[in-house]
């Protein structure tokens, strides 16, 4: 197979003969809430699985093997389009569930697909159903090329609540899950017209800080002055440990293991086409901590943080009630960065509040490790060529600021080489309401994955 014979009018064609199959594709997956977070939409989950294979199944796919992994949670989705021991095979990973959708906010059903001109609105459309099913599109007009490849897909339903069961999952299937190289698609360009790969994720480590000083709300008229407030000893504690305008960690040793940025990765970032007029626009943000662009692009990829996400406890409701509350509760995470981990994160944490507040208990929730990614080699190579193919854009190495859990697990158990294709733009909104995807992401996402396979199926044969 030669790359060179391959033409982007070709690709286009495929891509404009196929959309049709896949917005009903998108559509039938769209349409199952397989929001993992929610045990009442377990079943949801299922359904979508089942949705997908049903999807892979028949056809235009042809696969060699199609089947539902059963994970001990949700389960994931494996299909192998050819399988022929002689060619090397791809792996692309993509998950299929998704983030709740409450809120007023959303103008149409987010369970109930709808097409507005190019873009495709529902929760998950973008993350991560639609490049899933660009991915299956790119993978299929190679094959109608002939590229002598084995493409297969794994697609997850646990992602958005941190990847409990993937990596054993995968650990007791690594046998059929052998791979040369694994494909992710489920990360964002820094804007629309400039393709970014990140080389590197955040990890996070949630946990939630607790404290009880009595049983019952107490008076504060009769009480207050003597009795402590848990709530309040608490804010000291997130006070202690983050000052929380410049979002500066406190906590002796939090940094150590962070490593400084080199020339070259500031220059990539400085050449990202990040704005923070941009940045703050497609957020919705009023002000920032920081406005320095490439110091803000460090914040937000290379530098880890301390988030306080939720206040339990005391009173919210109407009016005035002047109860002190009898115990209160703090959640709260970490994101992590290449080189730290979970443990120790954890560890300098707890260190750092047994010896101020004894009596304040931290409860970790299951971590997931940062990832460095490879920025360097055939493999990096092939998909800055492939974006370049597909979108006629000079891509760029950039880093995320977000986690998959996968990513760094299937590195380990599959011990293949992990590259990132992602097709998501800021304003598709990721977990927001509204979110699209649309067709000139995947149109140029097709040409991309099929571009990709074709320079893989030459550079993995050696
Ligand atoms: N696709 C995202 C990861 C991501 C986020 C990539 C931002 C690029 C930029 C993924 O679906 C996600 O949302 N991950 C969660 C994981 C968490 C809920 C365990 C995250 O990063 O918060
Ligand atoms: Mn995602
Ligand atoms: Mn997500």
């Amino acid at each position: 197979m030669n790359t060179q014979s391959i033409s982007r009018g070709d690709l286009a064609q495929f891509a404009a003969q196929h959309r049709p199959d896949f917005e009903r594709w998108l559509e039938n997956l769209v349409n199952f809430p397989s929001v993992s977070a929610d045990p009442g939409h377990a079943g949801d989950c299922l359904r979508c699985a089942q949705a997908a294979i049903d999807l892979l199944r028949p056809a235009p796919v042809s696969a060699a093997s199609v089947e539902l992994i059963e994970t001990g949670g949700n389960p994931m989705v494996f299909a192998c389009l050819t399988t022929n021991p002689d060619r090397p095979t791809v792996t692309v990973y993509n998950h299929l569930d998704v983030q709740p959708a409450d809120g007023d906010a959303w103008r149409a059903d987010p369970f109930h697909m709808t097409r507005q001109g190019d873009r495709y609105v529902g929760r998950g459309a973008t993350d991560d159903k639609g490049p899933a099913l660009t991915a299956l599109l790119g993978a299929l007009a190679a094959r109608s090329l002939d590229v002598p490849l084995n493409v297969a897909f794994l697609w997850e339903l646990e992602e958005e609540v941190g990847s409990e069961h993937f990596e054993s999952a995968i650990q007791a299937s690594a046998e059929r899950l052998k791979t040369d190289a694994i494909v992710v698609s489920d990360t964002i360009w820094v804007t629309r017209g400039k393709p970014s790969s990140p080389a590197g994720l955040r990890g996070l480590q949630p946990f939630r800080l607790t404290l009880s000083t009595a049983t019952t709300d107490l008076h504060s008229g009769i009480t207050g002055g003597v009795v402590r407030n848990p709530l309040a000893e608490l804010m000291q504690v997130v006070s202690s440990c983050m000052d929380a305008r410049t979002g500066r960690v406190l906590i002796p040793g939090f940094y150590d293991d962070v490593e400084a940025l080199s020339l070259q990765d500031e220059d990539s970032f400085l050449g990202s086409g990040f704005s923070v007029e941009t940045f703050m626009r497609d957020h919705r943000v009023k002000s920032l901590r920081e406005t320095d662009p490439l110091e803000v692009m460090r914040r937000l990829w290379a530098q880890p943080t301390f988030e306080v996400h939720g206040v339990v406890g005391g009173y919210t409701g109407p009016g005035v009630k002047t109860a002190i509350p009898p115990a209160a509760e703090v959640k709260l995470s970490c994101r992590l960065v290449p080189n730290m981990t979970c443990q120790g994160t954890l560890e300098r944490i707890r260190v750092f509040i047994d010896e101020r507040f004894p009596e304040v208990q931290l409860h970790a929730e299951p971590g997931l490790d940062p990832y460095k990614g490879h920025t360097t080699g055939p493999l990096a190579d092939a998909v800055l060529a492939a974006y370049r193919f597909g979108f006629g854009a000079e891509p760029v190495f950039t880093r995320e600021g977000g986690s998959i859990g996968a990513v760094p697990s299937m590195e380990r158990v599959l011990g293949a080489p992990v590259v990132f294709l992602g097709l998501s733009l800021p304003e598709h909104g990721y977990h927001a309401p509204n979110e699209f995807f649309d067709w000139e992401q995947a149109e140029g996402g097709i040409a991309a994955f099929a571009y990709l396979f074709a320079q893989l199926a030459d550079s993995l044969r050696l």
